[in-house]
């Protein structure tokens, strides 16, 4: 009885290791682009298992990778918030779409869904603006680059549709060609220092 009082107590007794330094506004739109970044973690992967069962295995690949950098990209805003003193929302999330009409199709919807995450990081830049915040306008900076690269990656995947055609043997072409792709864009690169997401 005793002990359970104490423990009660020292439960009650902890603290956040830091005081809050982003604003109530700041930290509600970060908490919202935590749980967008969840939620294309698992459009990804489900993007990812249609591929796969559809015999597209490079796509799959692809869409794996995209799925895993998403999921890194929500951990830099829950690290970002837990060490700016606030409490990061892990969000529940919505089953995601699980078939598609066709492989152009799925990078259409990537590039949709990253046209998406570029407008809310825009709005993230324009809220550091707005208040000042500097330390959060820093930290965005790489998440910007990263958006111009992510776009680019899957306009000139789309552009290939166009360019090796849409038969079954310029799919599969395309397909192969995806790891290439995603070197060279990346290579372009983004300069920009980036968070740690572990
Ligand atoms: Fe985290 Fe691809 O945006």
């Amino acid at each position: 009885m005793i002990l359970r009082s104490v423990s009660k107590n020292i439960h009650m007794s902890i603290i956040p290791r830091l005081s809050m330094r982003i604003s109530s506004q700041m930290t509600e739109a970060i908490n919202n682009q935590i749980a967008y970044e969840a939620s294309a973690v698992h459009a990804y992967i489900a993007i990812g298992s249609w591929c796969e069962r559809t015999g597209y295995d490079g796509s799959a690949a692809f869409f794996f990778e995209q799925a895993n950098e998403e999921h890194s990209h929500m951990l830099k805003f829950i690290h970002y918030l837990n060490n700016s003193g606030v409490e990061p929302i892990i969000p529940a999330i919505d089953k995601p779409q699980a078939n598609f009409d066709s492989l152009e199709s799925t990078f259409q919807a990537g590039l949709k869904s990253e046209q998406t995450v570029t407008g809310l990081i825009n709005n993230l830049v324009e809220i550091a603006e707005n208040e000042k915040d500097r330390a959060t306008y820093s930290f965005l900076q790489w998440f910007v680059s990263e958006q111009m690269e992510e776009e680019t990656l899957f306009e000139t995947i789309l552009q290939k549709f166009d360019i090796v055609g849409r038969d079954k043997l310029a799919l599969y072409q395309i397909d192969q060609s995806l790891t290439t792709i995603r070197s060279k864009v990346m290579t372009m690169g983004n300069d920009q220092q980036e968070p740690t997401a572990n």
